[in-house]
């Protein structure tokens, strides 16, 4: 089977989003699936070769030619971390082209995609979150009064973003208009949540027709101020799976994240995340549909303590896809 392997995007995780596909490629099964990384920029869409060099990909048809000969895939691997790929966009694509993708469907991607959105949705069904306040483009603010709504510190981020690129932990309120613009260079709409204090900790989760596995806890420690890009992918971070909680809590946030995952009816990998407060309320903070799966990346670490290959868990999804 020919699998695209999506990668690129027209946000700053561009180059995130390609450790990941070339995650993906080494743990695919090389006996069942051929993949080709699918590298789709605003206005260049290519095959990226092994080589490096690239082929152009036909957007109407979602092929490429290789060696004279007509490329056609079987299954799309989304892993743009960003608009395109994480929004609904192309999924909606690939939908109109009856391309098998292995994620959420497009209303689930646009909506988990906008971190407020999100959420606020999720407080409804009995999800804790940081209180928070959502500023669009030109809408004018008044920065004392989200302090008096949010505190400090606070954390501001652009609502519809990933990698902790824009983000920025915010202690004193003349701090906070620079942080709100620098937000604004990510994306559309800005986020500024209460910061909770707490332990960070990540969960990710799969289900296709055979089953629904959620898998360990990762705790997260910092070695920075917050758990930003550096920590992210520069390792200034301690990642500690299973997390140093109780089984209980492991049970309970495991609960949530089932609970959240079929909510939002959410499909393939997904991965939330989480602040523990006061040793055992659980605050949403995120959840991650196209989650990185860069060799450092937690699903991947996440995968082998429940006893599964990260190549067992992808050769089924995409087979569910298909299906
Ligand atoms: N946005 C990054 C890739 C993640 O959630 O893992
Ligand atoms: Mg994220």
């Amino acid at each position: 089977l020919n699998i695209a392997v999506v990668a690129g995007g027209e946000q700053s995780e561009v180059v995130v989003s390609i450790k990941s596909a070339k995650g993906i490629v080494s743990f695919l099964d090389k006996s069942k699936f051929n993949p080709f990384i699918t590298v789709i920029e605003k206005n260049n869409w290519h095959v990226l070769l092994e080589s490096e060099s690239t082929l152009p990909i036909d957007k109407n048809q979602f092929t490429f030619r290789l060696n004279g000969q007509e490329i056609h895939f079987d299954c799309a691997y989304i892993t743009i971390h960003g608009i395109p790929g994480e929004d609904g966009r192309l999924q909606g694509y690939f939908e109109m082209i009856d391309m098998p993708y292995t994620s959420c469907n497009v209303l689930t991607s646009a909506l988990t995609y906008n971190k407020y959105i999100c959420n606020q949705l999720l407080k409804g069904f009995g999800i804790s979150v940081a209180p928070s306040v959502r500023i669009k483009r030109n809408e004018l603010y008044q920065g004392e009064k989200i302090v008096s709504e949010v505190g400090l510190p606070c954390f501001v981020k652009p609502n519809l973003g990933g990698s902790s690129f824009g983000v920025t932990k915010v202690k004193e309120v003349n701090k906070l208009e620079p942080a709100i613009k620098k937000a604004f260079e990510e994306a559309e709409e800005v986020l500024i949540e209460s910061f909770l204090e707490g332990t960070e900790v990540t969960n990710g989760i799969f289900k296709t027709n055979k089953r629904e596995k959620v898998l360990p806890v990762t705790e997260v420690v910092s070695k920075n101020e917050f758990f930003d890009f550096d920590a992210k992918y520069k390792g200034q971070v301690e990642e500690i799976t299973p997390a140093r909680i109780s089984p209980e809590l492991t049970q309970q946030i495991q609960q949530t994240t089932s609970k959240i995952y079929n909510i939002l009816g959410c499909r393939g990998i997904a991965r939330i995340d989480y602040i523990i407060t006061n040793g055992n309320k659980i605050n949403l903070l995120e959840v991650n549909t196209t989650p990185g799966m860069t060799p450092t990346s937690f699903i991947p670490q996440q995968i082998p303590h429940a006893g599964l290959t990260v190549s067992e868990v992808l050769s089924e999804i995409i087979e569910d896809s298909i299906a």
